[in-house]
């Protein structure tokens, strides 16, 4: 549905600073009735990657095809007809404080000419999708902030769009209301077939909704893919970040990380390691999770016995059936997010790396 192809965007160098290369050489696939999330500090280039694909921001070079459509090959007309059928939030919601809630969402469709009528019609409908249905005569100003975010969503829907665009959406909220407007947009996008493109520097995003996300720095892309794909994957700082493991077990044993995904995760694999092998296994510590309907885990296993026959029995058993992640805590703290950085002493670190919000628990 999006696809991005060596997007750069360069702003020139004003008032004797030097040019600054905000994107750099991004390639990015979104498919159609995904959500996609990418995740990065303050400064990464989030926003304004964001802002080329609806265009509010002119590519320096490479190409944006929304819903096969070329955006940068548009012309004025053609582009704000483009623009009709992707909408956009951001983290300040963005209202008219003269505007009623109605009047807010009404806005869009007033400029496309769409009459009184199936106007009134269509805004009750919208304020049903984002539970707002009573809150039509208020005014922003009388709304919580999550209900302000629901009136940016409801006014981002207005035109029918296919693809929804975030850009910190819920970054102004707190953890409770970004978990409600964050159900909300899953629901949207299964209920209406949206594509949903957001940016974030929050993991909790990430865990919560998306289907598939990017890890961003310095206006590239450092790894990207399915979030259970990324989860399977040793050297995914993003599955380490938002699905930490942690626990070293005890002096002789020997600690493992494996993943179990769909119906692997039905298997007692704990107890068959225990009956197989032989081996009272200690689960460390574990990571549990539904994306995208399946559900996938990281978990830390601790077998007694490092090297002894059936310790090594298991591990090859592990291995067979594709399980093993990685070492456990000798290659787990290793890695770091982008390779300018440097390498983080401990473990906790590596999270807040992605998250200045810091480490949190996994729910
Ligand atoms: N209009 C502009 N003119 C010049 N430089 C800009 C402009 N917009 C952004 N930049 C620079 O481009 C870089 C990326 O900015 P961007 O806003 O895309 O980052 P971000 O990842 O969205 O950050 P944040 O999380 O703080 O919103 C930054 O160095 C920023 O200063
Ligand atoms: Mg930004």
């Amino acid at each position: 549905m999006i696809e991005i192809r060596q997007l750069r965007k360069v702003y020139p160098a004003r008032g004797g600073g030097r040019e600054v290369v905000a994107v750099d050489g991004v390639d990015l696939d979104v498919g159609a009735g995904e959500i996609y999330g990418v995740l990065g500090r303050s400064g990464a280039g989030k926003s304004t990657l964001i802002r080329c694909v609806n265009l509010l921001e002119r590519p320096t070079s490479g190409s944006v095809v929304v819903d096969g459509q070329n955006m940068t090959a548009l012309n004025a007309r053609q582009l704000r007809a483009a623009r009709r059928r992707i909408g956009m939030v951001f983290q300040h919601f963005n209202l008219l404080s003269s505007r009623t809630v109605a009047g807010n969402v009404a806005l869009p469709l007033e400029i496309a000419g769409v009459p009184r009528r199936e106007r009134i019609r269509r805004v009750g409908e919208l304020l049903e999708l984002v539970g707002l249905s009573e809150k039509g005569r208020a005014y922003p100003a009388q709304l919580s902030g999550g209900q302000r975010q629901r009136v940016a969503i409801a006014r981002a829907l207005a035109g029918r769009p296919r693809v929804l665009l975030s850009d910190e959406a819920t970054s102004a909220l707190d953890s409770q209301t970004t978990a409600e407007i964050l159900d909300l947009l899953r629901d949207l996008s299964r209920q209406l077939g949206l594509t949903i493109l957001l940016i974030t520097h929050e993991l909790e995003v990430v865990k919560r909704i998306c289907d598939s996300a990017a890890v961003m720095a310095a206006g590239k892309i450092l790894e990207s893919g399915r979030v259970a794909d990324l989860l399977a994957r040793p050297d995914s700082a993003l599955a380490r970040a938002a699905f930490p493991l942690d626990g070293t077990g005890r002096e002789g044993s020997h600690v493992v990380d494996v993943v179990v995904r769909g119906a692997q995760a039905d298997q007692p694999l704990v107890a068959t390691l225990a009956r197989r092998f032989d081996l009272d296994v200690n689960i460390l510590s574990a990571s549990v999770r539904t994306i995208g309907g399946q559900t996938v885990g990281r978990l830390r296993l601790e077998l007694p016995g490092r090297g002894t026959a059936n310790t090594t029995a298991a591990l090859a058993y592990l291995a067979e059936n594709g399980l093993i992640v990685g070492d456990g805590p000798t290659t787990d703290v290793s890695q770091v997010l982008a390779d300018d950085q440097p390498v983080p002493e401990e473990a906790g670190r590596v999270e807040s790396r992605v998250a200045p919000t810091g480490p949190e628990v996994d729910g």
